[in-house]
């Protein structure tokens, strides 16, 4: 196959993006446009200037810049705005269906609320379902860096707009916030039906994804790539098929791996681990889910077959329903026979 046949190949598998906050599809363009609609003076002299700043050395110097971008985002077409442009991309990249962070903390503490965000987040997955196809599941997540009280009071401020999402998740600085510190807001939110997933194993040990999947329950782990230190946890994730939704620009850019040639991807996936690519945020790291799935398959040296298992797998670890599910994974079959 040349280069060209293969980028068309990964891009035309059927696949579902699983790990994507939003806030992170903010394009440097999208930060001056907003910030010029609303009088906001910006640290940055032009997008090129912005642009650069995307130096990162590790988990929390990006959220420092990524906390600072969302102060552009203030009223419902703006979260539109930035939600249509990324189903645009994805629709661009195969994306089929997409399930899509947000942080609610990084809005109402800034005054913007919940109906806002909602609001416009909504209508533009209802728009991009009608004109791209993609379906789409919506997952708040709560800041692990803020206070158990203040988790427990955005989930009681979430609830008025349950219909609309699906799951909770946890996401932010990782190290020092264990997943066990928000034990009794997942338990509360499973009460009312919600399905959870907690960023683990990112920055954090192994304990980390051990507490995210028994005291919260965990249907998925975000990231997940740090299981490799503990042989025991990756036989339970092997035989529980529990997915990890990888992103391999975001664990390079960083530095959760020094280059793309050390990512752990192809060793859990020839290990049997449900591994599947997402591209986080991917404004910030330098690619979409297919630039993800390229990178990793030319630095790993993944075959055809293992691109098509990783697009089986974001299907399978999908909240799709069965049904769904086995749709998309005929048209796969489909697409390979
Ligand atoms: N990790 C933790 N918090 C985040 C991330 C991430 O990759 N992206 C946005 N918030
Ligand atoms: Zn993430």
């Amino acid at each position: 196959m040349t280069d060209t046949d293969n980028v068309t190949f990964v891009r035309a598998l059927p696949k579902a993006e699983l790990h994507l906050h939003i806030e992170g599809t903010l394009e440097p363009e999208m930060v001056f446009d907003l910030a010029a609609k609303h009088g906001i003076s910006l640290p940055y002299s032009d997008v090129a200037a912005l642009r650069n700043a995307y130096n990162f050395s590790n988990l929390q110097s990006f959220l420092d810049i990524y906390y600072q971008g969302v102060q552009v985002l203030i009223d419902a077409d703006d979260f539109f705005q930035l939600t249509y442009a990324y189903l645009h991309r994805a629709h661009a990249d195969g994306v089929v269906h997409t399930e899509i962070f947000f942080d609610p903390q990084s809005h109402t503490e800034r005054g913007i609320s919940l109906d806002v965000v909602f609001e416009g987040i909504t209508r533009a997955l209802a728009m991009g379902e009608r004109v791209f196809g993609i379906t789409y599941r919506l997952i708040p997540c709560f800041l692990r860096h803020l206070s158990e009280d203040a988790a427990m009071l955005t989930l009681q401020a979430l609830m008025p707009y349950r219909q609309h999402f699906c799951a909770v998740g946890l996401d932010s600085s990782e190290n020092g916030h264990p997943p066990s510190k928000f034990s009794r807001v997942f338990a509360l939110a499973r009460a009312a039906g919600l399905l959870t997933v907690a960023h683990a194993g990112e920055e954090g040990p192994p304990a980390y994804i051990w507490e995210a999947l028994n005291d919260l329950q965990a249907s998925r782990i975000d990231h997940g790539v740090g299981c490799e230190a503990d042989d025991a946890l990756c036989a339970h994730l092997v035989a529980t098929q529990i997915p990890l939704t990888v992103c391999p620009l975001s664990n390079t850019k960083l530095a959760v791996f020094a280059q793309m040639s050390a990512h752990n991807l192809k060793r859990l996936l020839d290990r049997g681990l449900c591994v599947t690519v997402s591209s986080d945020d991917p404004a910030y790291f330098g690619g979409y889910v297919l630039d993800n799935l390229l990178a990793v398959q030319q630095s790993l040296a993944l075959t055809p077959a293992d691109m098509v298992t990783l697009a089986r797998h974001s299907i399978a670890a999908s909240f799709l329903s069965d049904v769904d599910k086995k749709h998309h994974q005929q048209r796969i079959d489909k697409y390979v026979a």
